[in-house]
């Protein structure tokens, strides 16, 4: 008897305790599934056996088959720092589509460095290198697999089940910052990276790519520089639009934002993102109209769920402040 009364009393104060939560408190339990997209690649065990590096490879300097990739607009990850490369196979180009995307050949490899500097005003006092994550397109599928560095930052190994390492550094304002640094698990990474049934890459687009970098000390468009080198289709640099830096505070409010929320939550946010974000009527992708994002409804709930930090719903531990202060300031003018 004694035994049901108290079984009754649990289940009545769980009742209570999820009568009393906001819907946030529900949407926690929100679980990313297996998703298990099909895969065309064995990875190597060995960054190393990339060759993607030459010298000492926590110089981080591209060897000669990689080439670097500059964004103009990046995805925020705990204000680490981040080195992008490409290989192609010898020959082949990287193809401008008439949609305006870019079809990358089979063989491609596509690389991502997360690393922090140990004090961000000066970049001599060296830096901590913490993963490469590697996406790699054969037979039309991209694979996804990142390798973490090795404390003496020789090389780097596989790891599919994600892992936790505390960071610390000294911030541009000569704060001292630490986070507990989350490597995604091969799941994650599928959740940011799919459209529709595959997996996909998120970050070079024309007009992401379409920028001003410095290559052997003289300032050039890059979309030229990449044509030039061999690596990319001919065509008119012109027609391409350019998405601006959402960190440049020379550019407009409307175009700084919607930077924003393409490159740090339109991952899962668009149509043929994973379903679970895509069903919550956002589309935060670049091109689609202010009106068909979603934003003009819940306006105050974006910028809530952000400084709550419940968004972005993985990916993060620190609260991105500039981004949500760009937000705040965007939602309140609209
Ligand atoms: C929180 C979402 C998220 C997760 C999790 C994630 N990525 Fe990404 N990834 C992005 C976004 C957004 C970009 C493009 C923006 C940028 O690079 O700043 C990107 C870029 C990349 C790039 C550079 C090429 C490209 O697609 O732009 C590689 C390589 C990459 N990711 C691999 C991985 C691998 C491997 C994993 C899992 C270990 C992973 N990513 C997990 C969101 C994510
Ligand atoms: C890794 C995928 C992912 C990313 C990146 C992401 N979201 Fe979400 N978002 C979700 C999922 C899944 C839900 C529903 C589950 C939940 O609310 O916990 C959601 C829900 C939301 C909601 C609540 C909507 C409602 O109707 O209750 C808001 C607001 C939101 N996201 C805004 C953002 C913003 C702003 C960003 C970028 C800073 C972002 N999200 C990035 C996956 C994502």
């Amino acid at each position: 008897m004694t035994k049901s009364l108290s079984f009754l009393a649990v289940l009545l104060l769980f009742i209570i305790v999820a009568c009393n939560s906001d819907n946030f408190r529900d949407e926690e339990y929100v679980e990313i599934p297996d998703f298990n997209f099909p895969k065309s690649t064995k990875f190597k065990v060995n960054l190393s056996d990339y060759k993607i590096f030459e010298g000492l490879p926590a110089d981080l300097l591209p060897s000669k088959d990689f080439h670097l990739l500059e964004l103009s607009s990046t995805l925020f990850t705990d204000y680490s720092h981040k080195q992008r490369l490409v290989k192609l196979p010898v020959g082949t180009k990287m193809k401008k589509l008439n949609d305006g995307s870019i079809e990358f050949p089979n063989g491609t490899i596509l690389t991502k460095t997360f690393f922090y500097y140990n004090d961000d005003r000066d970049h001599s006092l060296g830096k901590q290198i913490i993963e490469t994550r590697l996406e790699i397109k054969e037979n039309d599928i991209w694979n996804v697999a990142t390798y973490i560095w090795n404390k003496q930052q020789t090389n780097a190994l596989l790891e599919t089940n994600g892992l936790e390492t505390r960071i610390s550094w000294v911030s541009e304002n000569g704060t001292k910052r630490s986070t507990n640094y989350q490597v995604p698990t091969e799941n994650q990474c599928m959740t940011c990276h799919q459209s529709k049934t595959k997996i996909a890459p998120i970050g070079p687009t024309l007009r992401n790519l379409n920028r001003i970098v410095n290559r052997n000390n003289s300032n050039l468009n890059q979309i030229e520089h990449l044509q030039s080198v061999g690596i990319l289709s001919e065509f008119d640099v012109s027609q391409i639009d350019k998405i601006v830096d959402y960190k440049n505070p020379e550019a407009s409010l409307m175009e700084r934002s919607r930077a924003y929320l393409d490159m740090n939550c339109a991952h899962c946010h668009n149509p043929e993102g994973w379903e679970v974000s895509a069903q919550r009527r956002f589309d935060f992708r670049y091109e689609t109209s202010l009106e068909q994002t979603g934003i003009l409804r819940k306006k105050e709930k974006v910028v809530n769920t952000m400084m709550r930090g419940k968004m972005p719903f993985i990916g993060t531990t620190m609260l991105d402040e500039e981004g949500i202060e760009l937000l705040k300031e965007f939602t309140e003018s609209l």
